[in-house]
């Protein structure tokens, strides 16, 4: 049965005595951290820690710290009753869904102590929304050092490789601070058109789903050149892009996966990973698409 807990001590008692509770020495524990208004890809992130895991943890809190713009705090969906279906569904153990104040008690003033994420935290995604990976790294710390078990249990957190940017960010805050926790990526789930699903994604009218569709076709595109070892002509996406109505491209670019520096638009002779981040309609949506050099160059 699903325990639902809002208080960091509650859940933290509960996560003990699962641990303590399990018939395996060593239990694997799988944190599925989450915002809420939760959809088929965070269901993709709960099975599969689910089928990796003897405990499943999950977390429901909209981070403030994250975002930039109030208004886009205000009006990112809330849903509990129903995440809280979701959760059970998957068989998840234990969800802790804190309040304000609980997370960050006299919020807005604190928490006094944040996580810098540097240079790393201020490429693309972070450029364009100023302190929201510093947003993210801090809740994924407090999350990480809440929901972490007791030795000699093992610690995994699933992440959906959509956010790549966040995930580049999270990786390297697990290397830095040495935090002990294994990260897990489940790939990309798109809908049966190709748009990587997103909590935003209901807030799109049929205008702007279809606009939206061009995000994906983008990566598709760079993703056969890549592996076809043509030149990928990132610019020339680019200006398509900007020239086709309902998309406001903020940007479209080839990085290295593990610093997010951007890397040379010609051909590529090692993995890469194509960024896109575009307004449309409301909402301002990201996706992202590895990219494999070919394997031979082309005749
Ligand atoms: O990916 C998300 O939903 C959030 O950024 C996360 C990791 C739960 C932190 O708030």
């Amino acid at each position: 049965m699903t325990q639902v807990f809002h208080t960091v001590t509650a859940m933290r008692d509960a996560v003990e005595r699962a641990a303590q509770d399990s018939p395996k020495q060593q239990p694997v524990v799988s944190i599925v951290p989450t915002m809420g208004a939760l959809h088929s890809g965070h269901a993709g992130l709960l099975r599969a820690a689910r089928n990796s895991a003897d405990i499943v943890l999950a977390s429901v809190f909209v981070n403030p710290l994250q975002f930039d713009d109030p208004q886009d705090y205000q009006h990112y969906p809330r849903q509990l009753d129903h995440d809280l279906q979701l959760l059970a569904q998957h068989g998840v153990d234990c969800v802790f869904a804190p309040g304000l104040e609980e997370m960050y008690p006299g919020y807005p003033e604190g928490p006094l102590i944040r996580v810098n994420t540097g240079k790393l935290g201020q490429r693309w995604e972070g450029a364009s929304r100023p302190g929201h990976f510093d947003g993210v790294a801090t809740v994924v710390t407090k999350l990480f050092t809440i929901l972490h078990p007791p030795a000699p249990a093992v610690c995994e957190a699933w992440f959906g490789q959509k956010d790549a940017e966040q995930l580049a960010v999270i990786r390297r805050l697990v290397a830095d601070l040495n935090l002990p926790v294994r990260i897990r990526v489940l790939p990309i789930v798109r809908d049966k058109n190709g748009l990587a699903l997103s909590s935003r994604n209901v807030r799109l009218s049929d205008e702007d789903y279809d606009a939206a569709l061009s995000l994906s076709r983008a990566l598709f595109t760079l993703a056969a050149r890549a592996e076809s070892g043509k030149t990928l002509d990132v610019e020339g996406l680019r200006d398509h892009l900007r020239a086709s109505g309902g998309v406001d491209l903020d940007y479209l670019v080839v990085v290295d996966p593990n610093n997010l520096q951007e890397i040379a638009h010609g051909v590529i002779h090692e993995p890469a990973l194509a960024l896109i981040a575009a307004r449309v309609g409301p909402v301002r949506l990201i996706d992202t698409m590895d990219l494999r050099p070919a394997l031979s160059p082309p005749q």
